[in-house]
């Protein structure tokens, strides 16, 4: 496990369906589940973000959500918003490409320098953590030494929370859920990646908090991976 001395805290949190999924469907944003969060819930969303030093989503979510990883409802500074994109190819149009926070985008050396210059033209940084592919646990180590990430919270979706919790990166989950089922088989649910071939590759959790947001459940958990 990579020493965590040398990477952020993790908080991992997302709204999930009583069935597990993050939006309605394949492809689909999930600002359409987001609208039925409860007023208090959202504040909590936006309480977190306040409370971090960055945000990060993977770059699908940013193609599909167009996020703003802003805080808006309550008082406080934005934290940096940080998106892997290994080839930099995220539209120049993108919300976190504007003005509202700072953004970090981390690519891969096969990252095109005319991307990587049409993205620092627009006022956001951009690290080289990887070759082929941003390698998440070298971006941890940029976050914490370069910009001084002590506490990141990672928003989505399934493939980079799959990712982050392969190289065990991350240590605690907040799921806020939603009295919704919405069913679908290839609908994105809140880890996607690999299957696991036995029960010994199970992720622990323990639960630590549970709690009634509005009329949002929240529960709380710490990572333990597998072999603590
Ligand atoms: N309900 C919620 O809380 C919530 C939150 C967020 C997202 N979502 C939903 O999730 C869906 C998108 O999820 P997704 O799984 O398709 O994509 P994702 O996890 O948002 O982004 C994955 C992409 O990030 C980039 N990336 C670069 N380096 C990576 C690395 N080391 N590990 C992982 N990813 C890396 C890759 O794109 P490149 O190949 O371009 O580098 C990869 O395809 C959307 O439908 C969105 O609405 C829901």
């Amino acid at each position: 496990m990579a020493d965590r001395t040398e990477r952020p805290h993790v908080l991992m949190m997302s709204e999930i369906t009583a069935d597990g999924k993050l939006t309605l469907r394949k492809g689909a944003s999930s600002k359409i589940l987001m609208k039925y969060m409860a007023h208090e819930t959202e504040i909590l969303l936006h309480k977190t973000r306040a409370a971090y030093d960055a945000i990060m989503v993977g770059a699908n979510t940013i193609r599909i959500d167009n996020s703003f990883l802003t805080v808006r409802l309550v008082p406080g500074k934005s934290p940096l918003r940080v998106i892997p994109c290994s080839l930099a190819d995220i539209p120049l149009s993108s919300n976190v490409l504007g003005p509202d926070a700072p953004t970090l985008i981390a690519v891969s050396e096969k990252a095109p320098d005319e991307k990587v210059a049409a993205i620092r033209a627009k006022g956001a940084s951009v690290a080289v953590a990887g070759k082929e592919h941003v390698e998440l646990p070298l971006l941890m180590k940029i976050l914490k030494e370069k910009y001084k990430v002590n506490k990141l919270m990672i928003e989505g979706g399934p493939t980079l929370n799959w990712h982050m919790l392969h190289h065990q990166l991350v240590d605690e989950i907040r799921l806020i859920h939603l009295p919704f089922i919405v069913g679908g088989s290839d609908t994105p649910s809140l880890v996607g990646g690999m299957h696991i071939n036995s029960e010994d590759e199970m992720i622990r959790l323990q639960l630590k908090n549970h709690y009634l947001c509005g009329m949002n459940l929240v529960s709380e958990y710490d990572v333990l991976y597998h072999q603590e």
